[in-house]
């Protein structure tokens, strides 16, 4: 038995902005039948506070940061969470990065140096007598945990670096140094200053024993400058301890409520009339997610006319960016075959998955998605930007992979308007190739997602760190 703290800033079913808090909130219950038990620290924000109201503290902390903390025990399902209780940094209305002018909380540097060092604390002297042997450290906010772990002296418990999104760094000014209680003698371009700053997240990939990312692709690509932002260099540095790991999902919660695609059309129905579309002849296509530069939503925009050409429509749900939220409003008050909803809604998103024939992922980097592994289980066809996790996950359908039944859904390249107006041309091909559709659909539907394949190589990575 090995035993892992997972240090994340965001967990599902507690709190959630992206796929991290999938991830999070599902290893520790996949690991544990390969002989890992998965502990989880998490802050203590107020949706965390309020779901566990008699949460019994296990370890004082003292002052931590300008204010006194405590670590408290909650429940994952079956697995142990702890709980950073430090109101003076995660006690506030708003979101958990996000103050109410939709800016980052000026002193998020210290909120998560103090994540990562209450990670340190429970490395160096455990909590209810438990202790873990290895640390599983998620993105920058838990990545200054290796830092603090060497001045306790623990610098030896190897730690695991997963990068979910390099787009996020956790950079802080220099001046704050003394506040977050880290060593000058490592400010330095060899250590985990940045152009001037403090760098959390290069401190982690420096001084954790193992990084990984969440898709084999994504890890060659944060290798070069195009998708390193700027860290490729250090990644390259930590090439011979660094690897990419594929996400899953947890199938318990992602069923579909149906065994084959043809019974999606009662679902297809019901989500057109949700939207107040019309009967098209086009397949039904579904877009889920955050609307942000990564994503690629506004080539979307710009591939619009090849879908309603060929009588496709568009669902889409999404929120962020608020010119790119105006520019899709406009463009269903134009085209009766588009429908918009702004908001985060993880009901209608299934629903969409139910529903949609074809789901829309032109992403221009994508560490791993979990919405094209959600389209496969749904047997809504993924129409995908080859790059990171999603060139990983979906099977072209070209004509080799057609000939062998194996296609799963589209992929395109480069990642321009042009390209997926291309792809969604190609996906109007095969939707009115019936029987080819069919097998696409099915095969999605047949293509393992879940957790078991990566479990085995993140238990079997835990227990090599812990022997080394
Ligand atoms: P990222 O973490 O970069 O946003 P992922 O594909 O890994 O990308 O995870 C996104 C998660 O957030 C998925 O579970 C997706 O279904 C969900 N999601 C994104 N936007 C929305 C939304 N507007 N409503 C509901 N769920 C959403
Ligand atoms: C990040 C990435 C996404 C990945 C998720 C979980 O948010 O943007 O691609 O699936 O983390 O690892």
């Amino acid at each position: 038995m090995t035993t892992v703290l997972s240090v994340t800033s965001e967990c599902v079913p507690l709190v959630k902005t992206g796929g991290l808090a999938d991830v999070a909130g599902a290893l520790p219950a996949a690991l544990a039948p390969f002989g890992v038990e998965m502990r989880t620290l998490l802050p203590g924000y107020p949706d965390v506070m309020t779901a566990y109201p008699d949460a019994p503290v296990m370890r004082d902390l003292g002052d931590l940061f300008g204010g006194t903390a405590c670590l408290r025990r909650g429940a994952l399902g079956e697995n142990v969470l702890y709980i950073l209780d430090a109101p003076h940094l995660f006690d506030r209305a708003g979101g958990i990065y996000l103050g109410p002018d939709g800016r980052d909380w000026p002193d998020n540097p210290m909120r998560f140096a103090a994540l990562s060092k209450a990670a340190a604390l429970i490395a160096a002297n455990g909590v209810e007598d438990w202790r873990p042997d290895a640390l599983h450290l998620h993105d920058w906010q838990a990545a200054l945990t290796p830092v603090y772990m060497r001045q306790l002296g623990v610098g030896h418990v190897p730690s695991l670096m997963t990068i979910h999104n390099i787009a996020f760094q956790g950079l802080a000014p220099a001046h704050l140094l003394g506040a977050m209680e880290l060593p000058g003698h490592d400010f330095h371009s060899d250590g985990f200053e940045y152009y001037g700053q403090i760098s959390a997240l290069k401190a982690g990939i420096l001084y954790a024993h193992k990084v990984s990312t969440v898709s084999p692709t994504y890890a060659r690509e944060l290798m070069t400058p195009e998708f390193g932002m700027g860290l490729e260099g250090v990644l390259q540095h930590r090439s011979a301890d660094f690897l990419g790991i594929l996400n899953g999902i947890d199938l318990d919660v992602w069923t579909p409520p149906y065994d084959t695609p043809e019974q999606k059309r009662t679902h297809r129905a019901a989500l057109r009339a949700e939207f107040g579309l019309p009967d098209a002849e086009g397949p039904l296509c579904v877009a889920i997610s955050r609307l942000t530069g990564q994503k690629g939503l506004d080539l979307l925009i710009e591939a619009l006319p090849a879908l309603l050409e060929q009588g496709g429509q568009l669902a889409l749900l999404g929120s962020g960016d608020a010119a790119l939220e105006a520019q899709f409003r406009q463009a269903a008050e134009r085209h009766a075959g588009v429908a918009v909803r702004i908001g985060y809604d993880e009901p209608l998103s299934r629903r969409m998955m139910e529903g949609g024939d074809a789901i829309l992922i032109p992403s221009r980097f994508e560490p791993c998605g979990l919405t094209q592994l959600y389209g496969l289980r749904y047997g809504t066809v993924p129409v995908v930007a080859a790059t990171g996790g999603l060139a990983d996950t979906v099977i072209d359908a070209n004509p080799a992979a057609v000939t062998r039944g194996v296609a799963t859904g589209i992929q395109f390249h480069p990642v321009t308007g042009q390209a997926l107006s291309g792809a969604i041309q190609r996906l109007g091909v095969l939707w009115r190739d019936r029987s080819t559709w069919a097998r696409t659909s099915e095969n999605a539907m047949a293509q393992p997602v879940g957790w078991d394949a990566s479990a085995q190589v993140y238990a079997a990575l835990f227990s090599r760190m812990v022997q080394a």
